[in-house]
């Protein structure tokens, strides 16, 4: 089978309800989370994607029983620190940075070796941010210039600690709080805000834990450990960020409309809604309520075709921090120069998402900027493609991929995306979904 699909009809006008494939955070903390319960938890609509079966396997290599169906996914916990596996087992977290970095917190106290590998993406990725963190608890982890694969041999005696999370990751917040569970004692964080399901899934848990507000950027999170927490049910509610190239493709498209529903609508997880909106797009939040302490909603939104460029605030950094690359792609059908800073986490994500998207928008003929840690788009209203258009994906960059599709669905010229593959990461239905709503893709 080819690994790329070729684009060459602009989209027709659509007027849609769909739903999108669950929530790829959520799901993957849902795991990690029952994995360390007492008994049996459930979880409906589990997202089924390479990121997330790279998690269940790796929790059955440390002995944890899974048992799965088309509707739904079990998992049997015997408690905190209660894996069972061999001295040195290798766990291959693939392409997610989330299950990489958040199963080292939780096997911190383990006093057996692990090994984390992960893909070429994975592999060129920065671990140095949740290393530091880990030493402090007193665990050892060796790593070859802070690349996977690591090397972590826990202990039975952690420290709890205070730790300065100082760039908005969540991924870094939330191994921290893993470890926390298993840490006598309160560990306390002090950091800039990110998406915070952990902080609500341990709250939902009634594990032990004091939020308290700093600024409008920074909170303080004390959590208690060594506090063991029972099995859960839970619904896990459509991913915003794969919503978000559903919303941008309706924007840029003629006289269409889409209703996207059950989606997680958490404040931590909207900036795209919020920037939607600062650019002129008709766009609202339909039936909202709380399920499992998550916010969940139906998401409707219309073209728009008066663009506004955006000078972007950098406190929706971290709450849109996946949907830049669609984000940027708006910018290039606005009127006016858009504007962003201190966006220099994007050139930690899957890909250099800040070269990536810059070197992809001048080749569509828009003008760029790219500063170290930020990016100046020149936009055009009247942009359109003639010419023909071949997307490499050199690091598989599945957000790249995807961004891609929705480029050449709405400007028109002959595309040839390399790397469909991709979409298995986060969001395998999105061709399918794509078609369903008149997309021609081959
Ligand atoms: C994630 C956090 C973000 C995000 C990633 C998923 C998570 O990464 O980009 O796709 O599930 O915690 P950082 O925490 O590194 O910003």
């Amino acid at each position: 089978m080819n690994n790329y699909v070729k684009i060459s009809n602009i989209i027709k006008k659509f007027n849609r309800v769909i739903t999108v494939q669950g929530d790829k955070s959520i799901s993957i903390r849902w795991a990690l989370m029952a994995s360390q319960a007492v008994g049996k938890s459930r979880a409906n609509n589990l997202l089924k994607s390479e990121d997330v079966e790279s998690t269940l396997t790796a929790l059955k290599k440390l002995g944890v029983k899974i048992l799965k169906n088309k509707k739904y996914c079990e998992i049997i916990g015997k408690g905190l620190n209660s894996y069972n596996f061999r001295n040195n087992t290798i766990i291959n977290a693939g392409n997610s940075g989330t299950l990489a970095r958040l199963i080292l917190g939780l096997l911190s106290n383990s006093n057996k070796s692990v090994i984390i590998k992960g893909d070429k993406s994975l592999s060129k990725r920065d671990f140095s941010r949740i290393i530091k963190p880990l030493n402090i608890f007193g665990v050892k982890v060796k790593s070859n210039k802070n690349k996977l694969p690591v090397i972590l041999k826990g202990t039975n005696c952690l420290r709890p600690i205070y730790f300065e999370e100082k760039k908005g990751s969540a991924q870094v917040k939330s191994c921290i709080m893993m470890a926390s569970l298993n840490t006598p004692g309160t560990t306390e964080i002090k950091c800039v805000n990110s998406r915070d399901h952990t902080e609500r899934l341990f709250n939902y848990l009634k594990i032990p834990i004091v939020i308290k507000k700093l600024s409008k950027t920074h909170k303080l999170i004390k959590i208690q450990g060594k506090n063991q927490y029972n099995a859960f049910n839970y619904n896990i509610p459509g991913d915003i960020s794969s919503a978000a190239f559903f919303l941008v493709l309706t924007v840029l498209s003629k006289n269409s409309k889409i209703i996207i529903k059950n989606v997680n609508i958490n404040k931590t997880r909207t900036g795209i809604i919020d920037i939607l909106k600062k650019m002129n797009v008709n766009i609202r939040i339909i039936n909202s309520k709380l399920v499992n302490n998550e916010l969940v909603g139906d998401i409707y939104v219309k073209s728009a075709n008066n663009l506004k460029a955006i000078n972007c605030n950098s406190e929706l950094n971290s709450r849109a921090i996946d949907e830049f690359p669609l984000i940027f792609l708006l910018c290039a059908k606005a009127k006016g120069i858009s504007f962003f800073k201190k966006i220099g986490e994007l050139r930690h994500k899957e890909s250099d998402r800040l070269k990536v998207c810059s070197n992809f928008l001048k080749s569509i003929g828009v003008k760029t900027i790219e500063g170290k840690d930020s990016l100046k788009i020149y936009g055009n209203p009247n942009l359109k493609i003639e010419k023909k258009i071949n997307i490499k994906n050199f690091m598989q960059d599945h957000r790249i991929f995807m961004m891609s599709c929705i480029a050449a669905l709405t400007l028109g010229g002959e595309w040839k995306i390399n790397d469909k593959n991709s979409i298995k990461t986060s969001f395998p239905n999105f061709i399918l979904t794509l078609k369903k709503i008149g997309a021609k893709i081959k």
